[in-house]
């Protein structure tokens, strides 16, 4: 008898390991990508939702602050700083061994009052972005490893942001301290932190050659001037239905520039950026969300060189915190993982871009 049961146990606890749920869990991202994987992230999920933690430790490499070191959050009255929430998201990306991309010390929004209403002549106003940009960059020193310095500067045409139609769209850095800004950013904030990589920052280059140019010729200046810039990020907030020749051009050129590439802000929209509170996630929606970030995936690997690889980082983590269905509130589904944290069709296809 024993005889018999002994290859039965053995069989047995061999078709138990085979299925254990582990082992059938994928590679995560972050061991299938040659180059890091992020997404951005909130304090307070981070702090309350476990499944939100454990996606983010398991999957992703690097994570970028969402809005914890905006000047709306990080500095709300001109002689105070507020590091808590930051501070939330640093402490725990360290501890869980990630990578911090820092974002972002100037803006044109998210701004708070006090900074829009500040009243000072073009000097008080240097001293202002000098003084956030040296206190934030000091604060995290040795802890976040590349900051976006400057965040959408340009303007559709191309041209700096400046006084624009809509109020909301000009932005005050340019209005009170002319074009150059933008270098004196990328200085200040390398004195704080010299071994901090420091990026640009835009969207829409996918979509709007005119701005795609202004950030590779806005690379070349600050090289030819040596002005310490090192990388240039696309944000990639994208419709399904975007062009992949828009795409492939973005990082072919911002490539060619020489610096870091960071697709730095990845979410793709299968309501292509109209609001219809109809919409259903179809079959077909999700296989083509799929496709395209599988696309992009790949895209990246070949068209930008390996030393040149900052990673690829998502706007958010799960649908359900995604700023598109909770700030802009589209009924979208715009992510690699759902409302549940669990893997979409888009994780799939995102994940046999990393890999082949
Ligand atoms: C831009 C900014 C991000 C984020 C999104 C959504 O892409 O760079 O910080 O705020 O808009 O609001």
């Amino acid at each position: 008898m024993q005889r018999f049961l002994r290859p039965l146990a053995v069989l047995t606890t061999a078709l138990l390991l085979a299925c254990r749920p582990q082992d059938t869990a994928p590679v995560p991202l972050k061991d299938l990508a040659p180059f890091p994987v992020g997404a951005s992230i909130s304090p307070t999920l981070l702090k309350n939702n476990a499944a939100y933690r454990n996606v983010l430790s398991t999957e992703f490499s690097s994570i970028s602050v969402e809005n914890a070191q905006k000047w709306g959050t990080i500095h709300p009255e001109q002689t105070r700083f507020n590091f808590t929430d930051a501070e939330t998201i640093v402490d725990w990306a360290r501890a869980n061994g990630k990578r911090v991309h820092g974002h972002t010390l100037l803006w044109h929004s998210y701004n708070p009052a006090w900074l829009t209403n500040f009243q000072g002549d073009s000097t008080a106003w240097e001293n202002l972005m000098k003084t956030h940009i040296h206190t934030v960059v000091t604060h995290f020193k040795g802890r976040v490893a590349s900051w976006d310095v400057v965040n959408e500067a340009f303007s559709d045409a191309g041209t700096l942001r400046n006084v624009e139609a809509k109020p909301e769209d000009g932005s005050v850095w340019r209005q009170h301290l002319g074009p150059d800004y933008i270098a004196r950013a990328f200085r200040y904030a390398h004195e704080a932190d010299p071994a901090a990589l420091l990026f640009f920052n835009e969207f829409g280059q996918e979509s709007n050659p005119a701005k795609l140019k202004a950030t590779v010729d806005l690379a070349a200046d600050f090289k030819r001037r040596g002005v310490p810039i090192h990388g240039l990020g696309l944000q990639f907030h994208l419709g399904v239905s975007q062009s992949e020749n828009g795409l492939s051009e973005a990082l072919r050129q911002t490539a060619a520039a020489g610096l870091l590439v960071h697709i730095s802000e990845l979410d793709i929209l299968v309501s292509d950026w109209k609001k219809d509170p109809t919409l259903q996630y179809t079959d077909a929606l999700q296989n083509r969300q799929s496709a395209k970030y599988k696309f992009i995936a790949q895209t990246y690997r070949l068209l930008v060189p390996k030393a040149q690889q900052h990673g690829i980082t998502t706007w958010n983590v799960g649908d359900s915190d995604s700023w598109i269905t909770q700030g802009l509130k589209y009924t979208d589904w715009p992510l690699l993982f759902d409302a549940n944290y669990e893997r979409k069709k888009a994780y799939f296809g995102f994940a046999e871009g990393l890999k082949n």
